[in-house]
């Protein structure tokens, strides 16, 4: 394959299966167990802020952003990533990122939180979240708690319990 054959878009609920098996693949059963997964567990993802990366028409990449509360701050949650065995390293994963990011900033959104490693994380803008800033629902590794603030201070207004925000919209 040749990166010019990918192409990205949207993600679509047509290729919500694709995406399935693709997650299952990257992570196994252990997926459930996560505490960003419960975090979506709480409400849907934003679609128009979740992308596929095609290869002739099949999924071999997806990523998806969740909209958080943490206190009064809001947020974004970014996650799964994940590209298929045969088509990694070649870019697939940063170019995904790279365009949920920008998604994320058009749509006017100020801080992008992830549970992953910091050194395929921080070259693409991520720093950890300050220690004991933000509560996750299930036990996670500080260091791999990692944000990206688009505004100046939307990490900052993010304190404590980390929760879908549909729930924390219903709470209110
Ligand atoms: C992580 C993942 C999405 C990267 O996708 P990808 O399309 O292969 O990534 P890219 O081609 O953009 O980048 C590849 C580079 O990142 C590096 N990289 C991949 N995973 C990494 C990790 N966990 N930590 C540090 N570097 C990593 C590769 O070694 C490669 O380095 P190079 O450019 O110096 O050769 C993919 O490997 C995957 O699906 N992994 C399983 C699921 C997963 O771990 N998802 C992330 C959750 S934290």
């Amino acid at each position: 394959m040749t990166v010019a054959d990918v192409v990205y878009l949207p993600e679509e609920p047509a290729y919500d299966h694709e995406i399935e098996l693709i997650n299952e693949e990257a992570f196994g059963p252990g997926r459930f167990a996560r505490a960003a997964q419960k975090i979506r567990e709480g409400g849907p993802h934003d679609r128009a802020l979740s992308f596929v990366a095609l290869f002739h028409g099949t999924v071999v990449g997806s990523v998806r952003l969740t909209p958080i509360a943490a206190g009064a701050g809001r947020g974004l949650l970014l996650g799964p990533l994940a590209v298929r065995p045969a088509h990694k390293n070649v870019g697939i994963g940063r170019r995904l990122m790279r365009i949920a990011l920008d998604a994320a900033r058009e749509a006017g959104w100020g801080v992008v939180v992830l549970v992953g490693d910091e050194p395929y994380y921080g070259p693409l803008g991520f720093v950890r979240v300050p220690y004991g800033q933000l509560a996750m629902p299930r036990p996670v590794d500080p260091e791999r708690l990692l944000a990206h603030e688009i505004a100046p201070r939307a990490l900052a207004a993010m304190q404590g319990a980390v929760v879908h925000a549909n729930l924390a919209e219903a709470a209110a």
